[in-house]
């Protein structure tokens, strides 16, 4: 069977916690693709050349989730070149046998448009900064400005911008206690899996 999950969203909408809930609860493989422009971004030197010789080693650094290496991603995200050489991979896990989840910002629009599930993870700009704060620490003022910061340029650039696609489904988490979006998640690929 090949059937892929596709869901995008802006900076810590709770799109990972979704993707492993969902990926267990079915068992399906999962790809964090954020981890690949982080380990590009973090890695130094020519994005485009990190970006074409990534290793495993690049996406086991202890360092990837950090502010820092959130805002770099985000800027050689923003390179055609960058994205063009993570395509491919992507592409293959998706569409391998067996089901797969991906998270990301372009995963129904561009990477895989005719993935059997497609979620549109969102939630306020406050309600998100504050979950990553309950992460990283630090002043929350600063997270949200980060925040914003990164959602303004994922939103923005020419080459895969964040959006949803036209035949996602939204989920606002804003409100809602995070169990009860897996839930709804699952409710969602259930129907497909089984129409
Ligand atoms: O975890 P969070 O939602 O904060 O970020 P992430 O998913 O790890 O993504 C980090 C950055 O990588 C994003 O701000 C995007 O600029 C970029 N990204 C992208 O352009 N396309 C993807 N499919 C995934 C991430």
């Amino acid at each position: 069977m090949i059937f892929t999950v596709a869901i995008d969203g802006p900076a810590a909408a709770g799109k990972g916690t979704i993707s492993r809930a969902v990926a267990e609860r079915f068992g399906f493989r999962y790809l964090d693709t954020g981890l690949l422009y982080r380990a590009v971004g973090v890695k130094g030197g020519d994005p485009v050349a990190a970006a074409q010789t990534l290793t495993a080693e690049d996406l086991a650094r202890g360092d990837l989730r950090s502010l820092a290496a959130g805002q770099a991603a985000s800027r050689v995200a923003a390179i055609p070149e960058v994205r063009a050489a993570l395509v491919d991979f992507q592409r293959r896990f998706a569409r391998a046998e067996g089901g797969a989840v991906l998270d990301g910002r372009d995963i129904g629009t561009v990477i895989c448009p005719e993935a059997e599930v497609k979620l549109y993870v969102t939630a306020s700009p406050e309600v998100r900064a504050h979950r990553r704060w309950l992460e990283v620490g630090g002043e929350e003022a600063k997270v949200l400005a980060e925040v914003q910061e990164r959602d303004a340029r994922d939103m923005g650039r020419a080459d895969a911008p964040l959006k949803a696609a036209e035949d996602a489904a939204v989920i606002d988490t804003s409100d809602m206690a995070i169990e009860a979006a897996i839930d709804h998640a699952c409710r969602i690929i259930t129907a497909r899996l089984a129409p």
